[in-house]
């Protein structure tokens, strides 16, 4: 006699899986977990999906924030080690030279503007298209 894992509960452990990558699956709650079910060491394959951040399609611009590590040094409407970004926005709202200005700066780094801090240069961590789509976010927060 074989011990069979109920046809049920292999797709719910597959489902929770599946959202625990994809990290957006709140809205579709089914049945609870199975009290058996523990977590179980599966190589996930979709985990691959996310390796490799091609140009022509960008994540949403604070995810990509995120994910390379900006947050450390900055949040949206706080200062930390790095000015908040509202206030970079209100600095640059009148340059019409904004989006190249930051770009270079968001890439070489830099200090003086907002203090003495130096923030690092993010070229080994930012494509230049990158570091421009984050500088037109930024430019649009208010
Ligand atoms: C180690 C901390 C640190 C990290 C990481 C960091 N920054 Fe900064 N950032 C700073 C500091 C400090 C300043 C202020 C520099 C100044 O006063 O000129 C700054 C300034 C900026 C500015 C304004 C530049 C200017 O000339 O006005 C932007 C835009 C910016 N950062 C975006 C980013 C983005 C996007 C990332 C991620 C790719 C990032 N920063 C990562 C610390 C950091």
């Amino acid at each position: 006699m074989t011990l069979r894992l109920p046809h049920n509960m292999r797709s719910w452990l597959f489902n929770a899986l599946l959202c625990a990558n994809l990290a957006a699956c709140n809205d579709n709650q089914t049945t609870p977990p199975p009290a058996a079910a523990t977590p179980t060491p599966v190589a996930a394959p979709l985990a691959t999906a996310q390796n490799s951040p091609t140009t022509t399609s960008l994540p949403a611009p604070f995810a990509l924030a995120q994910q390379k590590n900006c947050v450390v040094c900055h949040s949206i409407s706080s200062k930390m080690v790095g000015p908040s970004w509202i206030s970079v926005s209100e600095r640059y709202r009148n340059d019409n030279n904004a989006v190249n200005t930051l770009t270079t700066r968001i890439l070489n780094g830099g200090s003086g503007t907002f203090g003495a801090v130096v923030m690092p240069p993010q070229t080994a961590n930012l494509t230049p298209e990158e570091a421009k789509y984050l500088a037109q976010w930024v430019l649009t927060l208010k």
